[in-house]
């Protein structure tokens, strides 16, 4: 995050609290979240894009109230995929028009919660999905404005991307075969429903702007397709998130403003080429805004040098706090930060207190030789897919997310209690 900086005694310190400080007020392992930082992302997005477009951030990255007026205050809008997310979003005072919900299955109470709600949106993801929210809205007398998620044929990887007719998966519906025009047919023959635009996602941790533009291409061309055929011009276009982060110093991201300007430049031209009104563009960025904000800080364990192999290092988290090394083989960095070393480096595993030889949080990092047992680690670029993803596997309790700020550090989720735990077991 922008506010990490080293002290002269090595200590790290973000936003003006150093990691010691952190640990004993609030303990290990703890996600450790840069509040400026997050704004300042947010408003980078805002700013890139302007006031024709909108900018949803994908709560699935990370959610809670605190960051729900976060975003708020700073004039995003906020992306749900469930009714607990889309219940922290309301309890939070988020305005229901500024909330988008998303979902390949949503249940007949996850619609009409938000139906009643009066979310902004409701992306329709499948052929019975149409006919469910339009008999919901029907139902409750009103017409909910939805957009309708197509895949574009577009599998987006890091660096490159493969553009193919027709995606092996479960979300949206496919443009190949006149799947997608199919499914606006229907859908503007339904009073309940208020057709407002397409929405495409493509991917995940992507560095590179030409799936969008490939998408952005297709997306444009059911478009004209749709004008052609019903004498209708669809006035926004969503493009979905997925834009990528520096995980290790490897990584080289886009910053919001280019991705900002390849997708207008490029909904722009070929509406102007197609005779159509440039529709408001919307994104859906979560990682891209949440994941550098925040490090996992941990302490170190136990320490296990293998002859001729490596060190490994046991922290007191692991796949409960981060799945993602264990699911994606993600890569990530990881520091010493409550002291300095001039020891030389050794090659370190860090790796958690699950019982799984798989349990490894970095995989390949440098740590000084001479780390030991009560050292502070930092891991970087956990903030998203993480607190959002953990669990409570062997009973672990699940670490606080702690926000600093201006010198102060403040609990916004708290540390899982054992009380939390033995709440559920009723038996
Ligand atoms: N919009 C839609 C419709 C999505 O499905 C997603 C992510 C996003 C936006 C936000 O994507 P982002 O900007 O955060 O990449 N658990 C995985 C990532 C799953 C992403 C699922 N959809 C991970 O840890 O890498």
């Amino acid at each position: 995050s922008r506010t990490v900086s080293r002290g002269a005694n090595g200590v790290v310190s973000v936003g003006g609290v150093d990691v010691k400080q952190l640990a004993r007020e609030h303990g290990t392992p703890a996600y450790v979240l840069d509040e400026s930082d997050f704004r300042a992302r947010c408003r980078a997005w805002k700013q890139a894009f302007g006031p024709d477009a909108d900018v949803f951030y994908a709560g699935k990255a990370f959610l809670s109230r605190a960051v729900v007026r976060w975003l708020d205050e700073e004039g995003l809008h906020l992306d749900v995929c469930s009714e607990g997310e889309l219940a922290t979003a309301l309890s939070a005072g988020m305005p229901a028009e500024r909330i988008a919900l998303h979902g390949n299955n949503k249940s007949a109470r996850e619609i009409e919660r938000a139906v009643r709600a009066g979310v902004g949106r409701i992306v329709l993801d499948s052929f019975h999905e149409i006919v469910r929210v339009a008999g919901i809205a029907e139902r409750l007398g009103t017409r909910q404005r939805v957009q309708i998620r197509v895949t574009v044929g577009v599998e987006a990887h890091t660096h490159e991307f493969i553009a193919t007719a027709h995606e092996d998966q479960k979300f949206g519906i496919a443009l190949a075969d006149g799947q997608a025009a199919e499914a606006v047919r229907r859908a503007l023959k339904l009073d309940s429903l208020e057709l407002i635009g397409i929405h495409s996602h493509i991917g995940s941790q992507i560095f590179d702007t030409s799936g969008f533009e490939v998408a952005a291409h297709r997306v444009v061309g059911l478009l004209r397709e749709i004008r052609d055929e019903h004498g209708v011009e669809l006035p926004e276009i969503d493009l979905g998130g997925g834009l990528g982060i520096a995980y290790t110093p490897d990584d080289d991201p886009r910053e919001p403003d280019r991705i900002a300007v390849a997708l207008n430049d490029i909904v722009t031209r070929e509406c102007e080429a197609a005779g159509l009104a440039v529709p408001r563009i919307s994104v859906e960025p979560g990682r891209a805004i949440v994941g550098p904000t925040a490090f996992t800080l941990y302490e170190v364990g136990t320490i296990k040098p293998l002859k001729g192999l490596r060190t490994y290092v046991s922290v007191d988290g692991g796949m409960s706090d981060n799945i993602r090394t264990a699911l994606y083989d993600a890569r990530y960095s990881v520091s010493l930060v409550s002291r300095s070393s001039t020891a030389p480096p050794m090659l370190s595993r860090v790796v958690g207190k699950h019982c799984e030889s798989g349990d490894i949080v970095v995989r390949d990092a440098f740590l000084p030789e001479d780390l030991a047992p009560g050292d502070l680690i930092a891991v970087p670029a956990t903030g998203a897919y993480c607190r959002s993803m953990a669990s409570n596997y062997n009973h672990a309790l699940r670490p606080p997310v702690v926000a600093v700020n201006d010198g102060a550090s403040r609990e916004i989720v708290r540390r899982e209690t054992e009380e939390d735990l033995l709440r559920l077991d009723i038996g």
